[in-house]
């Protein structure tokens, strides 16, 4: 058995690479055909993670919308959505964000070892919540998540988690839309903040597709593949 789920990396940007606008509304990168495309990503993984700040500002459902791709998982005996899962140092967490109010499917909070008391406390009627360690370790958490059951895990954001993941070497695919718009405005966040990747000048990775959706474009790199070359 692997030792950590296959991952696949997905979010929309700007033109100049930021994942929202630096306002309370979130920023609308995606369109019709592209939230199609995600769709059917997340009807084909077992779990979706995001950082508790992105369950925080925009308050995310992380559903499998289209009724058809939802009785194809009920037809391969799976749940309607999959595993909602997601990461905190201090667990404030509202037991009432649509991450926990919504979807008949199980929802995991890692919390660092001296959150998990309180976040037990107030979302441990609504949520699992898994002591993550001190801190928590993003390739441990992963290794929780297949023991769990997790084969296929999709992240979706924000701009921590994915760095995080990257930095680690535990993307397998990144899904990146390009909107065809600037943001301009540094106090936004990046689709990642400083690190060291495995991808750099002398390390290519590998481009698998591009794939034009109206006026978003789909980068999807596949990083396993890169590595077996
Ligand atoms: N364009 C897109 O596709 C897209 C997708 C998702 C999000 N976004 C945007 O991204 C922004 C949020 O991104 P972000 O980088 O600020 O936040 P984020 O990655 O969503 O979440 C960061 C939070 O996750 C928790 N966390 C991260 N790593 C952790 C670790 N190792 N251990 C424990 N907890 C950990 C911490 O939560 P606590 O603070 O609770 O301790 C941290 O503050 C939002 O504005 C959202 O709109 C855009």
């Amino acid at each position: 058995m692997a030792d950590r789920p296959y991952t696949i990396l997905s979010c929309g940007i700007s033109i100049d690479g930021y994942l929202d606008a630096a306002t309370p509304e979130r920023l609308v990168l995606s369109n019709d055909d592209d939230l199609r495309r995600v769709d059917a990503v997340r009807a084909d993984v077992d779990a979706i993670l995001v950082g508790a700040e992105t369950v925080r500002h925009d308050n995310p459902r992380l559903l499998v919308r289209d009724a058809r791709l939802r009785e194809c998982r009920r037809a391969r005996g799976l749940g309607e959505h999959p595993m909602k899962v997601t990461v905190t140092r201090g667990g404030r967490l509202d037991p009432t964000a649509s991450f926990f109010s919504t979807g008949d499917c199980e929802k995991v909070v890692y919390c660092e070892r001296g959150g998990v008391a309180a976040a037990r406390a107030h979302l441990g009627s609504v949520a699992t919540v898994v002591d993550g360690g001190a801190p928590v370790d993003i390739r441990s958490l992963t290794e929780d998540l297949r023991r769990r059951g997790v084969r296929r895990l999709m992240v979706e954001g924000g701009g921590q988690i994915h760095t995080q993941f990257l930095t680690a070497g535990l993307a397998d695919e990144l899904h990146l839309v390009v909107a065809p718009f600037f943001v301009g405005d540094p106090r936004a966040h990046r689709f990642v903040g400083a690190g060291a990747f495995p991808w750099h000048p002398g390390h290519r990775a590998h481009l698998a597709e591009t794939r034009q959706m109206g006026d978003v474009v789909l980068l999807r790199y596949a990083f396993a593949a890169a590595e077996a070359s």
